[in-house]
């Protein structure tokens, strides 16, 4: 590495930004987030501006450095990691959005899937790209977008416009709108690309009405894609050179390398992500097959359960019930009662993702009685959270033939202890949390260094994994029995 000896990593989440900046020894020395502004124009619409998430970016990079006492030229690289499927579009010439991002929780595509499956493709789409029909990607995203933008087809076709998730929106940014490119892992998201070739698939384009000439160019995990240029926060010509969606980015950051190792993330959503090594495996008990990273000419894939509301859910308890101040005060006010009083909560705030997909369900409270106060609403939140990753297990189990031995915790919400006992009772397995829960982050930093040649292999990520607490389960078995059963009866209902 030339004089400059840090590396920032980029995580451009779905609630909002962090910035951290590592030392060669994976040590973090400086850090910053800003919460990012959320647009609900209508009941189940979500949408971002890109021009927030790239000014938050810039804040984000500048707080960062004064917070470490660096300055940019002590930066040699930059790695990406970013909510998925949230789908931009923008002027290739002028970087001008054409509207807002439609984000990956957003609903409004539910009726474009319904009349694709009931053409009989979803089948087809699922041996190409490992995905079911769910507006949870941006394949139908764009359509939305080309079918309601005025002229944004005609433009596309001609070249003008280019689509990008946030991982893409970003990289065109940093690098003063030269890139125009995507990594495999987001790529893989899209419903687009095909998951053996590696390559945007023709028929899927067309059946999606999305022009090719709008697609970024496919690239790896951990490659330059740039160099910066133009921004505020940092000077011209630093490395671009690492980047992945936000779950694979934390499978590598808890250095689940092996296959059959497996990591939980509890941010936003909830994103349950099983390394299968260099073969694709097949679902047939509801979960996605993905890539999980390219490295080199090597691809390691991975089955993924995605359920879309976790730290959402305890997001809607502070800012849309307002029964508490900060998000981490649900903990006090749940473990003020010594169980959920029989209340049931279904944390469909977006319908429902893995394993039952239906984007119609709504949530639920169920069992509420006079005796139900907040406190058994905010235990029963936390105990939906974890109920809906036991079922993603259960699939997972199913579909891979092997137990999880291990299961690896992070993101924000895992921080909750009451949630993380709880997982572990459900799952009947020790949940290990690590001693940094910004896996995410160390994974996009360890991609921009590996990119760059900082390292040249994963051990080093292995060696700074540390386990900081693990939860061992404790629940009686007749007790874990009556909680699923009367889960499995409210996601009925929800
Ligand atoms: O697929 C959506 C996911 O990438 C969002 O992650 O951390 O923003 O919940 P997060």
């Amino acid at each position: 590495m030339a004089k400059a000896k840090y590396v920032l990593a980029l995580d451009q989440g779905t609630t909002g930004t962090h910035v951290s900046i590592l030392d060669t020894r994976l040590q973090v020395v400086g850090r910053s987030y800003k919460e990012l502004p959320q647009h609900f124009p209508k009941p189940s619409w979500v949408e971002h501006d890109l021009i927030d998430i790239w000014n938050t970016s810039e804040w984000c990079i500048a707080r960062a450095l004064k917070d470490a006492g660096l300055t940019g030229r002590d930066i040699a690289v930059v790695g990406i990691t970013n909510q998925r499927e949230t789908t931009g579009l923008w002027d290739r010439e002028t970087s001008e959005p054409l509207a807002r991002a439609i984000v990956w929780q957003d609903r409004r595509t539910a009726d474009i899937c319904q009349r694709l499956k009931a053409q009989g493709v979803e089948p087809r789409v699922r041996e190409v790209t490992g995905l079911v029909l769910d507006p949870y990607f941006s394949g139908t995203k764009l359509t939305w977008l080309f079918q309601h933008l005025k002229g944004a087809k005609k433009r596309a076709e001609r070249g003008d416009v280019c689509f990008g998730t946030m991982d893409s929106w970003l990289v065109h940014k940093l690098t003063g709108g030269v890139a125009h490119v995507t990594d495999v892992s987001n790529a893989s998201r899209t419903l687009l690309m095909d998951l053996r070739t590696l390559n945007w698939d023709d028929e899927l384009c067309s059946l999606l009405g999305v022009p090719r000439a709008c697609l970024p160019e496919i690239r790896g995990n951990a490659e330059v894609y740039g160099t910066t240029r133009g921004m505020r926060s940092l000077p011209d010509g630093i490395l671009v050179a690492g980047m992945a969606g936000d779950q694979q980015a934390a499978l590598f950051g808890q250095a689940c390398f092996e296959p059959g190792e497996s990591k939980c993330t509890y941010g936003t959503g909830a994103f349950l992500l099983m390394n299968t090594g260099t073969q694709p495996v097949r679902s047939t008990a509801g979960l996605l097959t993905t890539v999980a990273w390219k490295l080199g000419n090597t691809t390691n894939y991975a089955l993924e359960g995605s359920s879309f509301i976790a730290g959402a859910a305890v997001q809607w308890l502070r800012d849309g019930l307002k029964v508490i101040k900060k998000a981490p005060d649900v903990e006090a006010l749940a473990a003020s009662v010594k169980d959920s009083g029989d209340v049931v909560f279904v944390p469909a705030l977006a319908g429902l993702g893995a394993p039952h997909w239906r984007p119609e369900a709504r949530g639920l409270f169920a069992g509420i009685d006079r005796s139900t106060t907040v406190a058994h609403l905010a235990r029963a939140t936390l105990e939906g959270v974890a109920l809906q990753i036991h079922d993603l297990a259960e699939a997972m189990r199913k579909d891979s033939g092997r137990n999880i031995p291990v299961f690896k915790a992070d993101g924000g919400a895992a921080a909750n202890n009451l949630l993380m006992q709880y997982q572990a009772d459900l799952l009947g397995v020790p949940v290990v949390r690590p001693r940094n829960l910004e896996t995410t982050s160390l994974g996009a930093a360890f991609l921009g260094g590996l990119g760059a040649g900082v390292w040249t292999s994963p051990d080093a990520i292995r060696r700074a994994w540390k386990a900081d607490k693990t939860f061992k389960p404790k629940m009686k078995p007749e007790v874990r029995a009556r909680h699923l059963e009367k889960w499995k009866q409210a996601v009925s209902r929800a």
